[in-house]
Parts: structure tokens; C-alpha cells; sequence
């Protein structure tokens, strides 16, 4: 590490989220952002200048030796081979979540990562959340006992871009990779995986095999029962829960927890929803970019790693594979020849 103190990064990708995690990376001192790159140039142009930092080449960042660790944040067919890049040049990685678009292409990412000797931490922001990481130290200490039900519910106000929406791996993989990792996170891993979908406010996701809305139902290896809804539109705003029913109790992380503000008006009580992932989960950014940095910064272990990931993206793919078939998915089982196409 060129300083002991901060981890000095650039962030790759200059879209969507990198605008958020720029805002995100103001409030952690422990990360420096030291460029920006983009192969769009306004894209990386137009983030560098907010940041007041220079905007390069990927080559030229890889080759910097005061250059600690990138932060990738790039569509997710271009993880694995960046991570490749990265590794390779020697610098610690946090990528966006899915770690990668295939389990072949997360196979190599640990395998790199293992053979460079350095980490690779994915973003899994619920993991962060105070509500969720509160919901995890509950479940461990025994407080609800046996687990009996998981119940997730993910709804977008507004769907991402249909370009984006077409190289994202589906609804499972690119939204609901979130809640079937908050299902490993609190319940356990999962055993089998069933799925339905439908398109019902967005026709144009039809000619790509696409869905809008989805309903999974899932075993757990531990007995316990979940079910999942996704949706990419909602006209109320950014709705994410997850509730965990144990035979002492429930807990519920809902959409509001953490906004205790609720307005009184001549037409009665108003709770105003998130707008979006960032309005939601910003404090849960900030502890994850906090987190990596301790991390770098100590030498300990990164969580969660790109194997954890791997993990999480393996029960992905064998959902988003029971939600086109409409098969029953054994996740253990679950290999990339048994998808649709393969
Ligand atoms: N954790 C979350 O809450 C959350 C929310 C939204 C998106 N994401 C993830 O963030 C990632 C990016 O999503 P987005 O919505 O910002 O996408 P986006 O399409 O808006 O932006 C991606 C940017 O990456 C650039 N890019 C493409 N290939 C590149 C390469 N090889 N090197 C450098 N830059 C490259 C593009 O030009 C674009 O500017 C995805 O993996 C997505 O799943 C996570």
C-alpha cells in the first residue's frame, strides 16, 4: 500500500452507479480517488471533472504503482476480464455485483485473484445495511430459533436502461441477485429454486426473453421455506424488504426503516418511500467502502470475496434459469450446460 492510511483507487466505469459511488466515496476518507476511466470519454470526462481528478486509460492506471486498488463499476460482462486485468497489474478489486456474467468466468476471477495475492471484495451493500447487519447478529445469537420463512420483495421505481437490461443476465441476476444473497446472508444456503414471470408494464422486454415482474419460491438446505417478488416498475417508489419468520419471532427490513419522518397534511399521513438505490442504501455504501479499505489497510479478508460471490451468482443463474424454463432448479447441481441455449 503506497500510503498506510488511505488506499489510494480510480474508478473504472463512468455511468449509473460510478455517479453514485462517487457521492458515496466523499464520505469515506480511508479511499482517495485518484482517476476516472471510461472507453465513452464524455462519460469519463464528465465524472472526472465533478471528482477533480484525471480521467485515463485503464493502461495507464494498471501501470501506476501509487495506485492501490480500482473500483469497478462496469457492465457485468466486462467483470471477469477486468478483474483479469487488475489482478494481473497487481491491484486489489471491488467490483459491482454480479461478480461476473457466468459461473465458468467467476471460476477464473478466484482463481486470478488466489494466484495475484490480492482481494477482491463484491458489492453486496445489504450485507452493510445497519437493519441487515443487526438482522444477522440476531439470527446468530438464536433470538427467532428455528428459522421457518423468508419472504423478499425488490421493486424498482423505474427499470435500468433496455440496453443495460439486455446484457444483465435477467431479472434474477441482475435484481434478484441481491435478495437471494440477503437469503444466504440470514437463512442459509438454498436447496431448490422455482420461478414465474411475466411481462406487465414494459412490452418492450418481450423480443429478448426479458421479464418485468417475478415470483421465485425457494427450499433451504436448513428446512426453511422463502419466497421472492421482483419487479422493475413501481409507481411509489424504490420498495425493498425482507422479513425472516423463526418460531420465537419475525424481524422485517422494510423500505422506510431508516426515515422516521412521516408528514402530516390536510390529506393525512405521508411516509415518503426511497427514490432509488442510492436515496435507500447510502449509509450501506459508505460501511462497504469503508469495510474494503479497513480491509486493504490491515491485510484482513475482504467480505463479501469473489467466492462468497460466486456463491450468491450460482443461485442466481440456477433462478433465472427455473424462471425461463419453469423447471425446479437444484442449485448444488445447477451447471452452466443445463441452461437455456448452453
Ligand atoms: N449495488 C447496487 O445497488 C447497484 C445498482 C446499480 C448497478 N449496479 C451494478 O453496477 C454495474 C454498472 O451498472 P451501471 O448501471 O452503472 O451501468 P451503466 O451502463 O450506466 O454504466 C457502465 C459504464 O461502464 C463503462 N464501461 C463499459 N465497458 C468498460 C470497460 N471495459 N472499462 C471501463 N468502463 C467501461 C460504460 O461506458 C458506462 O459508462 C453493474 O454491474 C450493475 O449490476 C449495482
Amino acid at each position: 500500500m503506497s500510503n498506510p492510511r488511505r488506499v489510494r483507487a480510480a474508478l473504472v466505469g463512468a455511468g449509473r452507479m460510478a455517479g453514485t459511488h462517487a457521492r458515496v466515496l466523499e464520505m469515506v476518507p480511508a479511499i482517495q480517488l485518484c482517476a476516472v476511466c471510461d472507453p465513452v470519454p464524455e462519460n469519463a470526462a464528465r465524472l472526472a471533472e465533478t471528482l477533480g481528478v484525471p480521467a485515463q486509460t485503464l493502461t495507464t492506471v494498471l501501470a501506476d504503482p501509487d495506485i492501490d486498488a480500482v473500483i469497478l463499476v462496469t457492465p457485468t460482462p466486462t467483470h471477469a476480464a477486468l478483474i483479469r486485468q487488475a489482478a494481473g497489474a497487481g491491484k486489489h478489486v471491488f467490483v459491482e455485483k454480479p461478480v461476473a456474467g457466468t459461473l465458468a468466468e467467476a471460476d477464473e476471477v478466484i482463481k486470478v485473484v488466489k494466484r495475484a495475492g490480492v482481494q477482491c471484495q463484491v458489492g453486496f451493500q445489504r450485507r452493510f445495511d445497519p437493519a441487515y447487519a443487526e438482522a444477522k447478529r440476531a439470527i446468530g445469537a438464536g433470538e427467532l430459533g428455528r428459522l421457518a420463512t423468508f419472504r423478499g420483495v425488490s421493486r424498482d421505481p423505474t427499470p435500468p436502461p433496455l440496453d443495460f437490461l439486455k446484457t444483465s443476465g435477467g431479472l434474477m441476476v441482475d435484481l434478484g441477485v441481491h435478495d437471494l444473497d440477503t437469503m444466504r446472508f440470514l437463512v442459509g444456503e438454498v436447496a431448490e429454486v422455482r420461478a414465474v414471470g411475466a411481462v406487465q408494464r414494459l412490452p418492450e422486454l418481450a423480443e429478448f426473453g426479458l421479464f418485468d415482474s417475478a415470483v421465485a419460491t425457494v427450499s433451504f438446505e436448513n428446512g426453511a421455506l422463502g419466497t421472492l417478488e421482483l419487479g422493475l416498475h413501481t409507481a411509489y417508489g424504490y420498495d425493498i424488504r425482507a422479513e425472516v419468520l423463526g418460531e420465537r419471532g419475525r424481524l422485517h427490513l422494510e423500505m422506510d426503516s431508516p426515515l422516521h419522518l412521516t408528514r402530516y397534511t390536510a390529506e393525512g399521513a405521508v411516509k415518503r418511500p426511497p427514490r432509488g438505490f442510492e436515496e435507500r442504501f447510502f449509509a450501506a455504501y459508505v460501511a462497504e467502502f469503508t469495510a474494503f479499505a479497513r480491509c486493504l489497510l490491515t491485510g484482513q479478508p475482504v467480505s463479501p470475496d469473489a467466492e462468497d460471490a460466486a456463491r450468491t451468482l450460482k443461485l442466481a443463474l440456477a433462478a433465472q434459469h427455473a424462471l425461463e424454463t419453469g423447471e425446479t432448479v437444484h442449485v448444488a447441481s445447477f451447471a452452466e450446460k443445463d441452461k437455456v441455449g448452453a
